[in-house]
Parts: structure tokens; sequence; C-alpha cells
């Protein structure tokens, strides 16, 4: 019997194991994203050193690491979890041996986190979630939701509709493409991709569970005149 085809998620998961195998860490940012760091400080740096290790946060997605490492710096008790294996044994090499710190990694799915119920204060996701068509979304949502305590924030800084590769690739759901095939845009060939306006936000977060508290649209010209722009969603758990 052959083994079942690769769904999008498990192909788009290949490309990122491909990418970081090939380039190392020349394939993502190794320096932490603004709009995370300005989250961070806007409610948890203030906290004291004891008070931030008793925070538990988790990154979905978390790659190769550029964020997780500042996360961990910062003394906060840090995970990470990524579908790609290679992204994981980067990730684990950049913070211990580039920064002296640690956190506890994981290589699994964004569908089906392997955490308790009710376990972190905190969930975050940088251009993570925007490799998901809709309907994984909402599973991931659902999961994100689960493991987050009631209170508990979940910030997100993903690709919004408004990005001039939002039609550059074939249509999988409204807001999904199976690849961003023109090489001449930005993010080509990184597997599915969505972009999310912010009532998609809200349409998707309230069934998850959570209350959307703040969205900003975060927009980058690039040199050659293509506009690309993310939205940075702050959302509470119920
Ligand atoms: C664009 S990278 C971002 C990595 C990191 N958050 C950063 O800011 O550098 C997207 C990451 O999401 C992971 N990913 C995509 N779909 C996934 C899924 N279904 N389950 C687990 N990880 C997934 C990829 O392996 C990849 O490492």
């Amino acid at each position: 019997m052959n083994p079942k085809p690769p769904d999008l998620a498990d192909r788009t998961i290949e490309v990122f194991d491909r990418q970081y195998r090939a380039r190392g860490f020349g394939s993502q940012r190794i320096y932490p994203n603004e709009s995370l760091i300005q989250f961070l400080a806007s409610r948890y740096f203030k906290l004291s050193p004891d008070d931030r290790a008793r925070v538990r946060v988790l990154e979905v997605g978390c790659g190769s690491g550029a964020n997780l490492w500042m996360i961990a710096k910062e003394g906060f008790e840090t995970h990470g979890i990524d579908g790609s294996a290679e992204g994981i044994a980067l990730a684990q090499r950049h913070l211990e041996e580039k920064w002296g710190v640690s956190a506890l990694l994981r290589k699994g799915s964004l569908l089906e986190l392997p955490y308790p119920d009710a376990h972190f204060d905190v969930v975050v996701d940088i251009v993570s979630l925007q490799h998901l068509d809709l309907n994984n979304s909402r599973r991931a949502l659902d999961e994100v939701a689960r493991v987050l305590k009631r209170g508990g924030t979940f910030f997100s800084y993903r690709l919004s509709d408004q990005s001039v590769m939002r039609d550059a690739g074939l249509r999988v759901d409204e807001v999904t493409l199976s690849d961003i095939t023109d090489a001449e845009m930005p993010l080509a060939h990184n597997g599915a991709t969505s972009f999310w306006s912010p009532t998609v936000v809200q349409q998707l977060y309230g069934p998850a569970g959570l209350t959307v508290g703040a969205v900003e649209r975060v927009g980058r010209t690039y040199a050659n005149g293509m506009f690309v722009e993310y939205l940075s969603i702050v959302g509470v758990r119920d």
C-alpha cells in the first residue's frame, strides 16, 4: 500500500526543513522580531527577575531560535516547538553556543501541541501560523487557547491581506495560497501562506476562546517598491 501523501501542513514543514538544511542560520533572521520586543516590554519586562522566571512562555514555530534566545536571555521560562527537526537543532545551537542560554525545545506540530491544558502564561507566534490554511489555523488556534492559562496572552505577528503577494499563487481557500509561486515576490516558495484581514482575526479568534485585544498594522515597502504588511495581534484567553 502506498503511504498517504503529505498534506499541505506537512509539505510546508518539509520546505522549511530543506531551507534550514541548505542555508542554516542564513535561512531566517537571527535577531528577534521588533513587535515582539515591544509586546514583551509593555507587559513583562517590568517584572523582577524572580517573577519573570515564573512566567512560562511558548513560541510556536520557533524555527532556528531568532526570538527564543531573547526570551530566554530576559529570564522567562522558555519553551519552543517547531515541526522542523533541522530548525530545532539550529535553535538549540543558537541559544546555547551563541547566547549561553537554554530553553525546553521540542519537535512537534502546531496542530497538536504536546503540552497540558492551561500550561503557559504567554504563547507567541512570529510568522509561523501564517503558513497554515484556514482549517489548520482553526486547529492551531484551538491548541493555543487550550495550552494557555485563563487570562494568558497570545501574541501573533503575521501577514495581512494588504501584502503585494496575496494573489501570487494557487489559492486553496479564501485567504491561503498553497505557495507563492512568483519568484519575484517576497516570501516566494515558503509553502502554504495565508493573508488575513483584522476581520478574519476576529472571526477565528472568538470561536477558539481568544478575545482580540489589539490589532496593529505594520507595513514595509521594499527597495523595489513592493509593499508587505503584517498584523501584530494581542489575544487574551477567555
Ligand atoms: C518563517 S519560519 C519562522 C521561524 C521563527 N518564528 C522566526 O521568527 O524566525 C516558520 C516556522 O514555522 C514552522 N512551521 C510551519 N508549519 C508548521 C506546522 N504545521 N507545525 C510546526 N511547525 C510549523 C516551520 O518549520 C518554520 O520553522
